[in-house]
């Protein structure tokens, strides 16, 4: 076994835009880079290598642009667990973690073992890489090298806020990043049939309905009649364009923790914290509950526990702490770096509520020995190719996205805006990401403008948590109200999405519905197994975070 962090960065937040810090590593299945993905021919149909022990392999060559069909091509990284059960073999489930930019063949990876048991033997579980991600080639890579890459996203600009000078820099800094990817991923405008992909500009055709289209031909070179699917975050996005544009072939499909699709097309989705502070107000609230023994910054009610972590923080805002040696190599922790693993952290409660609890009490304690034994950011340097750092985040997002040319007073706005619906979630990525987008200058060529609704003739699971710092219950509630067909199942609990801290309810619901196509009944809420930091969680067995980070 070996452990991986930081490039598992996901559900929806840019790796590169919040401190890139992560206890939560995911423990992967195989050493990534025991199979060469590189050393794997492209092939028009399916062509199966086995990789991975008992996985199977391959790189499935598309049209780059499905309007030049016989232009150059795309490889699409495919990467399968076959179901063992082939006397009652149902097909296969095309899974996506989110991101934008998450790798669905590393979660076949980190998560391939816990899909195999949600899902039962009669499936397939095949993970993908969008456009731009993982293998798949050509890649969304900016950088002439990792170390550049690495020197770029030191994080010197973690938060944004009005007044400090934040939001000027972050707007500096995108203008730079969108200038080299230009450079390098927006082509030359020849557009010959006979020129390369880089060419054509890769970065032009990674929009998310370029991906569905994709997710078609996959299933279609299966040989199968319809997609069974399970998205999280960013892949529920996937899902909603791949339903509006191909209602017909929509089989069992599964989504949770959801972006609203017709916000993120028409403005960039980028107001989507509405429930974060709610889910810090139930870290205090469980903080108050668990006792000194599991919180450890315990106070008798949750207003004490709030104003201690007001108290840490205003402390270290006025005295940083200097870390000479972390598992990252020198740090210092400032307010903001703070306000960013707390940030992350409210992702996935049931592991990071009780690190959260642990990381305040030695920034309050100054307790270097502890906060020595920390990363506070990545290098993926050492990795294959195909698993570092790209920017995905931005090519995908800003493919989908409207053009957007924000001044500096509209994106001040947009901050005090985004701050004032959420104080713990506002100065980071989800506002972050339209300045990002505004910078951008590469246009896809076929952004898809057209509904985000349809109606469906199989039924769709749409799942979520109650709080979800990311993707709001209200998100998926105007989403099913768009699609004829939807049934929402909510899960009692608080974090981004169900996966992330799965119910023995929801995750039993899961399962019926992929097998049987049975549907919960309408207004089914599930009750969780385990209340962060009440009950205590083996982290060991539970997975952390994932992309859909
Ligand atoms: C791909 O599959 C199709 C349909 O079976 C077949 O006609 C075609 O020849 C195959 N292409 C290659 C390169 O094997
Ligand atoms: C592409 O190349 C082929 C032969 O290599 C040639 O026949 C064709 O005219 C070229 N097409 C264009 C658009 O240049
Ligand atoms: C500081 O952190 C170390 C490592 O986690 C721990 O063993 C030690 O008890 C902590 N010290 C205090 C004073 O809490
Ligand atoms: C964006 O707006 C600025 C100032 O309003 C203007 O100078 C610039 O030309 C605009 N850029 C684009 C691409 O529209
Ligand atoms: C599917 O339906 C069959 C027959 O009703 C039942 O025995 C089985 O338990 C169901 N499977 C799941 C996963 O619900």
């Amino acid at each position: 076994m070996m452990l991986l962090e930081e490039l598992l960065c996901s559900l929806l937040v840019g790796a590169s835009t919040v401190a890139a810090f992560r206890h939560n590593r995911r423990q992967l299945a195989a050493d990534p880079a025991s199979f060469d993905w590189s050393a794997l021919s492209p092939s028009e149909n399916i062509t199966w290598t086995p990789c991975y022990g008992e996985q199977q392999c391959a790189r499935l060559e598309l049209p780059l642009d499905y309007a030049t069909a016989a232009g150059p091509k795309a490889q699409i990284a495919l990467q399968m667990i076959p179901a063992t059960d082939r006397a009652n073999y149902q097909g296969t489930i095309l899974v996506n973690p989110g991101g934008p930019g998450g790798s669905g063949t590393l979660f076949i990876l980190t998560d391939g073992p816990k899909l195999v048991q949600l899902f039962g033997p009669t499936f397939d579980i095949l993970g993908f890489d969008p456009r731009g991600v993982g293998p798949t080639t050509p890649q969304a890579q900016c950088f002439d090298s990792p170390e550049q890459s690495d020197a770029w996203n030191l994080p010197e600009v973690i938060a944004v806020r009005e007044g400090d000078g934040s939001i000027p820099l972050a707007r500096a800094r995108d203008q730079v990043l969108a200038s080299l990817c230009a450079a390098k991923l927006g082509g030359n405008g020849k557009e010959d049939l006979n020129a390369t992909a880089e060419e054509w500009g890769p970065g032009r055709f990674m929009d998310t309905a370029s991906v569905a289209t994709d997710m078609l031909n996959i299933v279609e070179k299966l040989g199968q009649q319809k997609l069974q699917y399970f998205g999280g975050s960013y892949g529920t996005l996937l899902g909603q364009y791949f339903a509006a544009l191909y209602p017909d072939k929509v089989g069992r499909m599964i989504i949770d923790g959801v972006v609203d699709g017709v916000t993120w097309q028409r403005t960039g989705d980028y107001l989507v914290s509405a429930d974060a502070d709610r889910v810090m107000d139930t870290f205090f609230e469980n903080c108050a509950t668990a006792g000194a023994t599991k919180c450890e910054i315990w106070e008798r009610t949750p207003d004490a526990v709030a104003l201690r972590v007001d108290r840490i923080l205003a402390d270290l805002k006025a005295e940083p702490i200097p870390i000479s040696h972390s598992l990252s190599g020198p740090a210092v922790i400032t307010e903001d770096v703070a306000l960013g693993i707390l940030f992350e952290e409210l992702y996935t409660p049931l592991t990071g509520f009780p690190f959260m609890a642990s990381i305040f009490s030695a920034i309050e304690g100054r307790n270097t020995t502890f906060l020595s034994q920390q990363r506070y950011s990545g290098s993926t340097a050492d990795l294959p190719t195909w698993f570092q750092r790209t920017n995905a985040f931005q090519a995908i997002s800003c493919s989908d996205f409207p053009p957007v040319n924000d001044s500096l007073a509209e994106d001040t706005a947009l901050v005090r805006k985004a701050t004032a619906i959420s104080r713990w979630a506002g100065p980071f990525s989800l506002s972050r990401r339209r300045i990002s987008c505004g910078a951008w200058k590469i246009r896809a060529k076929a952004r898809y403008t057209g509904p985000v609704s349809a109606k469906l003739s199989t039924p769709v699971l749409v799942i979520s948590s109650k709080f979800d710092p990311a993707t709001p219950l209200a998100n998926a509630r105007a989403v099913v109200s768009r699609f004829e067909g939807m049934r929402l199942l909510v899960q009692d609990s608080v974090g981004h999405s169900a996966y992330e801290s799965l119910s023995t309810c929801v995750a039993d619901a899961m399962k019926a519905y992929m097998t049987n196509g049975t549907l919960p009944p309408v207004g089914t809420v599930c009750k969780p197994d385990l209340i962060p930091l009440v009950d205590s969680v083996n982290a060991a067995s539970t997975p952390g975070p994932l992309p859909p980070k």
